[in-house]
């Protein structure tokens, strides 16, 4: 949803190739949310995400947003975001979040969308 190239950091290798990606996604209302982190399979568990994520939190304002499948939270906190409750999360959010939750209950993976905060 409203993807814009200019946004996005990328990380690439020696020659050139895309290895992993990510993004400060600006919102209405002035929120940000760290977004689009990926990393290409065969060049993950070497820290490119981590460089990503510390590059982009370098320049993020605060409080800075992110979503996330319920898997990844352990990997967010590590940089201190938290998980938010519904009656904590924006509307932008809480919105999102209900839609996710009927979304992802179709697809029954067993895991749930996760809004998360970094103070
Ligand atoms: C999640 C993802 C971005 C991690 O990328 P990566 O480059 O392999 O991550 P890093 O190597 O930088 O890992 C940084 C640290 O997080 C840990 N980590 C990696 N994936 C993790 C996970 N799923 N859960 C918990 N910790 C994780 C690593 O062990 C590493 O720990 P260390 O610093 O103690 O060694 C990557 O697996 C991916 O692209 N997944 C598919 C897309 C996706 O789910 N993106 C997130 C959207 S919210």
């Amino acid at each position: 949803m409203s993807l814009d190239w200019r946004r996005f950091v990328v990380a690439v290798d020696g020659s050139g190739q895309l290895r992993g990606c990510g993004q400060l996604k600006p919102h209405r209302g002035g929120l940000v949310e760290l977004a689009s982190i990926a990393v290409v399979p065969s060049s993950r568990n070497k820290g490119i995400a981590r460089a990503i994520i510390e590059h982009l939190l370098a320049q993020a304002p605060r409080p800075l947003y992110l979503t996330c499948r319920s898997g990844l939270q352990p990997f967010y906190e590590r940089w201190g975001f938290r998980v938010l409750e519904l009656d904590e999360m924006p509307p932008y959010y809480r919105r999102l979040f209900r839609f996710a939750k009927v979304m992802l209950a179709l697809v029954e993976r067993g895991e749930s969308m996760l809004v998360m905060k970094l103070m």
